[in-house]
C-alpha cells in the first residue's frame, strides 16, 4: 500500500485513530479528519504523513473546503473511510426533532456529503469506501430509534454507492462493529447494557479499535478487490446469534 492514500473522518480518538495508525503503518499517507480540533492537533502532531484537517461533516461548505485541501495535497484519494459519528439513545417520545438530526446529520448526511465531494478525484479503478455502521443498524432494539436508524440507513447508501460506482471500479462496503470501549461506548452503555452485551456476544466480551480497523483496512486492500456492496459484522457472533434465548444454552 507504501504510496497510496486514505481519508479516515473522526480519526481523532477511537476506531478512526485505530485505523488511521494502520493505514500509516502500511506506507499510507492518511487525511485525519474530525470536527475536535484540539484532540485532532494533539494525536496528528506525533504522527507523519498525515493531513490532519478540522471539519463537521455534516457541514457541506466545510466537507468542500476539506475535499479541495486533500485533492491539492494528495492528487488521488485510495480509500474513504465514513467513521465519524455519534450515539444518542432515548426512547422515541424523548427523541426531539433536534436530538434526531444531530444523530441524522453526522451519521447519514456526513457519509452522503464526504461521498459526494470526493468520489470526483477517488482511483479509478482501484478506490474503496467504508462507511463504519453498526449491529443497531441490523437490529432494532429499544432506545435507538435516531442511532439505529441512521446507521440502517447508512448501510443502504453503501449499497446504492456499490451499484453506481462499480462501473468506474470504485468499491464500497460497510462494516458494522459490535460494541467496543472508546469515548462514544462509554458515554451511551449504562452498567447493565455492558453485563447484557457480554451475556449476548457468543465471544463474551467487547471488541477492540483495533480488530475494526482490521476489517476495514482488508476491505481497502487488492485482496478484497472483487468484493462491493457487501457489509460485515465484525461484533463477536452478536448478529450471528440473533436474540439468543438464555433458557435454550447449555
Ligand atoms: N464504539 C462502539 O461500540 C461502536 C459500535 C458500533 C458502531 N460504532 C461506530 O464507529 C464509529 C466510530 O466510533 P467510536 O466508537 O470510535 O467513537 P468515538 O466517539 O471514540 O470517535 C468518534 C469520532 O468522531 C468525531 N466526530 C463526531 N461528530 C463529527 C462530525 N460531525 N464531524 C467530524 N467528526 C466528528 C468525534 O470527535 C470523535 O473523534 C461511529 O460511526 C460509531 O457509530 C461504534
Amino acid at each position: 500500500m507504501a504510496g497510496k492514500t486514505a481519508l479516515v473522518t473522526g480519526a481523532a480518538r477511537g476506531i478512526g485513530l485505530a485505523t488511521t495508525l494502520k493505514f500509516l503503518n502500511e506506507g499510507r499517507r492518511v487525511a485525519m479528519v474530525d470536527i475536535d480540533g484540539e484532540e485532532l492537533r494533539k494525536v496528528s502532531s506525533g504522527l507523519k504523513n498525515v493531513l490532519a484537517i478540522e471539519t463537521d461533516v455534516s457541514n457541506p461548505d466545510q466537507v468542500d473546503l476539506m475535499a479541495s485541501e486533500i485533492k491539492a495535497e494528495f492528487r488521488t484519494l485510495d480509500a474513504l473511510i465514513n467513521n465519524a459519528g455519534v450515539a444518542d439513545f432515548g426512547p422515541i417520545k424523548e427523541t426531539t426533532f433536534a436530538r434526531w438530526r444531530r444523530v441524522m446529520e453526522t451519521n447519514l448526511d456526513g457519509p452522503f456529503l464526504v461521498s459526494q465531494a470526493c468520489i470526483p478525484f477517488m482511483a479509478q479503478p482501484g478506490a474503496a469506501i467504508v462507511n463504519i455502521a453498526s449491529i443497531s443498524g441490523l437490529r432494532a432494539s429499544t432506545l435507538r430509534v435516531a442511532y439505529g436508524t441512521s446507521k440502517a440507513g447508512l448501510v443502504h447508501l453503501t449499497q446504492q454507492q456499490a451499484v453506481e460506482y462499480g462501473e468506474i471500479g470504485i468499491r464500497a462496503n460497510t462494516v458494522s462493529p459490535g460494541p467496543v470501549d472508546t469515548k462514544l461506548a462509554l458515554a451511551v452503555h449504562t452498567p447493565a447494557i455492558r453485563k447484557a452485551y457480554h451475556d449476548a456476544i457468543p465471544l463474551n466480551r467487547y471488541g477492540i479499535e483495533q480488530e475494526i480497523a482490521n476489517a476495514i483496512c482488508f476491505l481497502c486492500s487488492d485482496e478484497a478487490s472483487f468484493i462491493t456492496g457487501q457489509m460485515i459484522s465484525v461484533d463477536g457472533g452478536f448478529q450471528a446469534a440473533g436474540v439468543g434465548l438464555p433458557a435454550l444454552r447449555t
